[in-house]
């Protein structure tokens, strides 16, 4: 890249929030509420990461989705998934699901473990109205299916979704051309990573800390940084200690959001029927 590249400052830090979900399971929930309009196309990010099993044990039982997509990526840990259209995989560590639940998907996402470390992150990404009733559709990537390079700076990149230097990432475009990197920094690491213009972004550090932009703004681990509009992308440098982070961009949709729990739609309506579809068992 050239001299001129200019990086995304951050414009608002996030600490996620401690919530229990699925059958009783311990998250952090770092985007929500709020940001969901901020950073449209984005609706939800989790991080799940405990080696204690009671954290962990019961998983997410038989559960619904219309409406929007569900990016799960495992850092460490087994899960097993299966659902009502017949799908069935293992989520093992390094590797990430890319579920598009459209007009109806029910499903389970249980650990196939007894102990040990679980951890990793769930990403919900919305549909554009025009694919919200769009078949269901589900893919396992093995950590072998997802591309990784090392830059020339040292930082290793990779790429779940998105392309990087123009090479394609293990799901390179969906309807709303999703970038999604996990970047690890060695200690005093200078690097840089383009953003598609008019793409909302934002980090999320998940291990050590961070400087970004010109300004040099600090990140703490396990905070999340929504970051600024325009600038070719993002300045990013590691401390002493290194760092691991999500950076992840997406194009908004610019359309209404109506969430009720699992089914998010664009009117109230819509939420109605999904209610009705699942009761009834249309889903
Ligand atoms: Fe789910």
């Amino acid at each position: 890249m050239s001299d001129k590249f200019t990086s995304r400052g951050v414009e608002q830090w996030v600490r996620g929030a401690s919530v229990s979900d699925g059958a009783g399971v311990r998250l952090l929930r770092v985007l929500s509420g709020s940001l969901q309009r901020r950073l449209d196309p984005f609706l939800m990010l989790d991080e799940f990461g405990s080696d204690n099993p009671d954290d962990y044990i019961a998983g997410f039982p038989d559960h619904p989705h219309r409406g929007f997509e569900t990016v799960t990526y495992m850092l460490a840990g087994r899960m097993r998934h299966r659902d009502n259209a017949g799908h069935e995989g293992l989520l093992s560590s390094g590797g990430m699901q890319w579920m598009t639940a459209g007009r109806g998907i029910v499903h389970s996402e249980l650990p196939e473990q007894q102990d040990g470390v679980m951890q990793g992150f769930q990403l919900w990404v919305n549909l554009p109205a025009a694919r919200k009733m769009a078949e269901p559709d589900y893919r396992d990537y093995g950590a072998d299916e997802i591309p990784v390079h090392r830059d020339a700076d040292g930082a290793t990149v990779k790429v779940i979704a998105g392309y990087w230097r123009g090479r394609p990432g293990a799901v390179p475009a969906n309807a709303t051309e999703v970038l999604y990197l996990d970047i690890d920094l060695p200690a005093a690491c200078r690097h840089r990573e383009a953003i598609p213009a008019g793409h909302n972004a934002f980090l999320y550090v998940y291990q050590g800390e961070l400087a970004v932009g010109e300004g040099q703004e600090k990140v703490a681990e396990r905070q999340m940084a929504v970051l600024s509009g325009g600038g070719d992308g993002v300045a990013l440098e590691s401390g002493s200690g290194g760092a691991r982070t999500l950076l992840i961009a997406g194009r908004p949709l610019g359309e209404p959001i109506a969430q009720w729990g699992p089914f998010v739609m664009n009117t109230r309506e819509e939420i109605e029927q999904a209610i009705a579809d699942y009761r009834d068992g249309r889903f």
